[in-house]
């Protein structure tokens, strides 16, 4: 039976799976540069002379404002398989004013570089001065919009701007590098420099000398958008690629399809091979820079998410989740792809005024860590995938090896060996890799231990979407695995033995190969196996089903003993391998320690969990307490941790609310605010003549909400105002005459690049035409500033006001002057409140009163519930307070709910300012959507104490377009976590810096 499938099988297709490039894209011979401990030559990068594939994923502390979690993240990352983070650092972060850095609190970097240092990560850092990243600028700081000149080229003035940023950033990164004490290891300057002319190049050259000037010692690469050849190092012989000062070439890329409009994941194209296996020529990408290892600086491992969408980040996580890992990830690794990074690791929250007009609030992104800090089973997928990257360093440097012949046409193998130890990587994955069949096949290939076809009982099966990261011929902890079809998640040495935990598809059959001297004694502790020892050989043959899991006990035939567990997939994914030990069970191990013969673990549990251990110690502790173990027949130990204690949310029944636009009232006293005239305009949006510059940046106004106050004559003819104003994707205005509300205009939404600049026209109240003189009051919406990906200052395009005419009646031009006053966010460039820095404020008259902080006495506003039963137009204030108190020793993620959260959006028009305990943590757009969910990390949100919120809602006043209801809801409930302390910021009016 088994032979007559096999024979069907053979004859079904027997041809190559992949032609072996003529020429592969590395030079063999390039030299080995050397950068202090870390070093490289074609195939991969060595630390400390030891090859190493860099296994990365990008974290922003930016987007986590509370430095506590970020060991949280670097944990999470870590336990997922990750050796490396990649850190981008956001200069307008820093920076409120030209001149005036901030490095501490939630922005002392210094700390993440630290703690990924003690948690064993290398880091990528990430400096700019641009890094795009879907933030307000890119990444600019709000000042340097008011530059008149090129940013990112080589203008004097801009250069100087950066190298203010550079030398603070660099000195901090100089510290933390591998080679002074620290983990980092590589260093990035700019990002996707798409314009490469000679100017580009002369700025790249100053970005490289400033950073060695400042003592980056570690190679230095660029992040080229897309496979291009831009800036490859000089060193590269390819002609007709744009060169640059860098030591390595690197470049990103996001395919595998996208969410559709419905929020549906579609099946995206096959895994592009960007590397020895795709094609060379002098646009290609790594193979434009043969002597430097191929280096992804970001690979798509989710996307983000745009105002109006349907709710992409679930798709995003599925899109590019589980089996898109496998299958993308795995052709980047079997074309040699050694420097490997995934964009996001944890994508978080743009909190504040951070975002870009083409993302909303929560920056998720559908990454492996969530939002919320959870793990999501693509990161759990990621642990198996980085556990093989861990076990088996021989994997780093690999080169094509002879083609594997594959016995179904719809299954490829790539086949890549070892200089050193001539190891065998398989990879294995449909052809085209977005094939979604059903295929039973075996792989014939030339291994180091004899030409085999495999698997000798039953074929291997590859069913729907799906890759298997294979190994054969590798030498692991004494024991030669020759091959196997189940794919290795770890390897553990114990006191005269080892361990290796090997998993499939649930169902589906595998066979292990390994070498012997002399037939060994095989013991089947768990489960069901059967073996053969093939004596000519010398390979002991085990077969098994992936069902649950498989214990065996392997002793004699010349090497040590061996324990085996074969597993299932939802079995193996139960398994974490953590500093001595293997552990299953929690949902997730921190960190494992051997301290005088005891086993010291942490982690956390979702429930009870059994936890079974399998260490060199006896005794174990789990966060700090004695773990009372038994003692099993496999040779593991278990016990029982508890889970969390459920977590009760108060109900948020009483609110203060408050008007907050007195600003419409035309005895409004805006004595002490700015005139708006005769500001320098640096923007790139063409003014109509004849108006003054009332641009919000040019008056030191960056982010946020602005309010203008203009005084006019009236006339007979004064029918309409026309506004022409930038305010960002989704961004708005409000506008009302003589305290009378005259309308709103919101920039449409619902495109990936949203339009952010419009023309609002109004009919003017009647009033507006008697004689003498009339106040006309906006406020405006800034949803933040472009990016400026293609090098063309669309940073600096237009926020604010842009004209505003008075017109007769058919739009009729007619020169009523306007004189007009501007507020922004209080201090302007310098904050009020530089704790919680430049992303939290704006010009809400609320927010310049101190209203959304936590101490401001509301005990004189009128009380109300929601949802509220009518709007006013402008914006309304609402204020509670509340406790919690979430056990101790847990780690939960809260959130701030807004109405029906089972729809993106509501039939309900208005938006909301959150505001948790003074932090500005995000937006809230009722009738655009798709964001209702507002997470608040824990040190934002006080855990086991008091707390406020206070929102700031903006409605037309229609009926109906009224606050829902707000409630609180528990993201994730977990026993265990960090300890987590409040992040300190002004908590009372009276203790902001307040205006001169
Ligand atoms: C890349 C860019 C990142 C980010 C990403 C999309 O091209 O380098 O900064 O914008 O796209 O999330």
């Amino acid at each position: 039976m088994r032979s007559a499938l096999l024979a069907t099988l053979m004859v079904a297709a027997a041809t190559p799976a992949l032609a072996q490039t003529a020429s592969p894209t590395e030079n063999l011979a390039a030299p080995v540069k050397t950068f202090g401990r870390v070093s490289y030559d074609a195939r991969s990068l060595m630390i400390d002379g030891k090859r190493q594939v860099i296994w990365s994923s990008e974290f922003h502390p930016f987007r986590l404002p509370s430095p506590d979690l970020w060991r949280d993240i670097l944990q999470k990352m870590k336990a997922s398989g990750f050796n490396t983070v990649a850190i981008y650092f956001d200069w307008g972060y820093h920076s409120p004013k030209q001149g005036v850095y901030d490095f501490t609190g939630i922005r002392d970097v210094e700390r993440v570089l630290t703690m990924a240092k003690e948690e064993g990560l290398y880091v990528i850092t990430r400096a700019g001065p641009y890094v795009n990243a879907e933030l307000s600028r890119g990444g600019f700081p709000g000042w340097l919009v008011n530059q008149r000149g090129k940013a990112r080229t080589d203008d004097p003035a801009y250069m100087a701007a950066a190298d203010e940023w550079l030398t603070r950033i660099d000195a901090i990164i100089a510290r933390h590098q591998i080679n002074s004490g620290g983990s980092v290891i590589l260093h990035q300057i700019e990002n996707e420099l798409a314009l490469t002319t000679p100017a580009q190049r002369r700025y790249m050259d100053h970005l490289y000398a400033k950073a060695r000037a400042d003592g980056i010692t570690v190679p230095i690469f660029h992040n080229d958008q897309g496979r291009n050849g831009d800036w490859v190092p000089e060193s590269s012989t390819v002609a007709q690629v744009v060169k640059g000062p860098n030591d390595l070439y690197a470049f990103d890329g996001y395919p595998g399809g996208t969410c559709t409009v419905a929020g549906k994941p579609t099946r995206g194209s096959a895994a592009p091979d960007w590397g020895f296996y795709g094609p060379g020529g002098a646009k290609g990408g790594a193979s434009a820079s043969p002597d430097t290892p191929a280096f992804l600086a970001e690979f798509g491992g989710g996307w983000f998410d745009y105002w109006g969408s349907n709710g992409g980040y679930a798709c995003n996580a599925i899109q590019r989740g589980k089996r898109f890992q496998r299958v993308f990830y795995g052709t980047n690794l079997a074309n040699g792809i050694d420097i490997h990074s995934v964009y996001m690791g944890y994508g978080g929250t743009s909190w504040g005024w951070l975002p870009a007009p083409v993302v909303f609030t929560s920056y998720d992104y559908g990454s492996a860590i969530s939002e919320g800090r959870g793990l999501r089973d693509k990161a759990l997928e990621m642990k198996q995938l980085g556990g093989l990257i861990a076990s088996v360093p021989d994997l780093a440097g690999m080169i094509a090896a002879a083609p594997a012949t594959v016995s179904s046409a719809n299954v490829q193998a790539y086949h890549n060996r070892s200089l050193e130890t001539d190891a065998r990587f398989l990879m294995v994955t449909h052809k085209p890799s977005n094939g979604a069949t059903d295929d039973a096949f075996t792989i014939t290939a030339d291994l180091p231990d004899g030409r085999y076809t495999f698997p000798q009982a039953q074929p291997m099966r590859l069913t729907g979407f799906d890759a298997k990261w294979l190994v054969a011929g590798v030498t692991l902890l004494g024991q030669r695995l020759v091959y196997s079809t189940s794919e290795l998640q770890a390897t553990l040495p114990l006191a005269g033995s080892s361990l290796m935990l090997l998993y499939g598809r649930a169902g589906e059959p595998g066979e292990t190969a390994l070498r012997y001297a002399s037939a060994p004694s095989v013991h089947i502790l768990e489960g069901q196996a059967t073996s053969r020892f093939d004596a000519a050989r010398g390979d002991l043959i085990l077969d098994y089903t992936h069902q649950g899991r498989t214990v065996v006990r392997i002793e004699g035939g010349g090497r040590p003993p061996l324990t085996l567990i074969l597993a299932d997939e939802a079995e193996a994914v139960r398994y974490w391998r953590q500093g001595p030990a293997l552990v299953r069970g929690p949902a997730l191990v921190r960190h494992a320690a051997l301290t005088r013969g005891t086993l010291a673990l942490t982690g956390d549990t979702s429930d009870q969990t059994p936890i079974e251990i399998w260490a060199p110690a006896g005794k174990a502790s789990w966060n700090g307490k004695p773990l009372a173990t038994s003692p099993t027949a496999i040779g593991s130990r278990t016990a029982t941790l508890p889970g969390p204690a459920p977590i009760t949310l108060p109900a948020l029944t009483v609110w203060r609310t408050a008007d907050g636009t007195p600003e419409a009232d035309p005895r409004f006293d805006d004595s002490r605010w700015q005139v708006a005239a005769g500001a320098p305009y640096a923007s790139i949006t063409a003014r109509p003549d004849g108006q003054p510059n009332l641009l919000a940046d040019a008056y030191g106004f960056h982010d946020g909400d602005i309010l203008y106050r203009g005084r006019f004559s009236g006339s007979p003819d004064a029918k309409q105002i026309a506004l022409y104003y930038g305010a960002g994707g989704s961004g708005m205005l409000q506008v009302w005459v003589d305290g009378a509300f005259v309308g709103q205009h919101e920039l449409p939404s619902g495109l990936p690049r949203p339009i952010t600049t419009g023309l609002a026209r109004f009919d003017l109240p009647a009033a507006a035409q008697a004689p003498g003189e009339h106040v006309v009051t906006v406020m405006l919406r800034n949803n933040g500033h472009n990016w400026d990906l293609d090098v063309d200052d669309f940073h600096k395009e237009a926020r604010g006001l842009i004209s505003a005419s008075i017109e007769a009646p058919g739009g009729r031009s007619f020169a009523v002057p306007i004189a007009w006053k501007i507020q922004g966010r209080t201090g302007g460039e310098a904050l009020a409140d530089p704790a919680r820095g430049p992303a939290n404020s704006g010009g809400q008259y609320g927010e310049r009163m101190g209203w959304h902080l936590p101490g401001f006495d509301d005990r004189r506003w009128a009380t109300t519930t929601l949802p509220a039963t009518s709007a006013k137009p402008g914006t309304s204030w609402y204020r509670t307070s509340f406790t919690l108190a979430v056990p101790k020793g847990q780690d939960a993620t809260i959130a701030v709910a807004f109405g029906d959260t089972t729809t993106p959006r509501s039939v309900a028009k208005y938006r909301a300012l959150l505001f948790v305990n003074g932090w500005n943590m995000g937006q809230f757009i009722a009738h655009i959507g798709p964001q209702r969910v507002f997470p608040i990390p824990e040190g934002i949100l006080n855990h086991r104490g008091p707390n406020s919120i206070a929102l700031a809602v903006t409605s037309d006043g229609a009926p109906g377009d009224a606050l829902e209801a707000v409630k609180l809801v528990t993201l994730r409930n977990m026993r265990g976590g960090i300890p987590v302390s409040p992040v300190a910021a002004p908590t009372r009016p009276d203790q902001l810096i307040q205006e001169k």
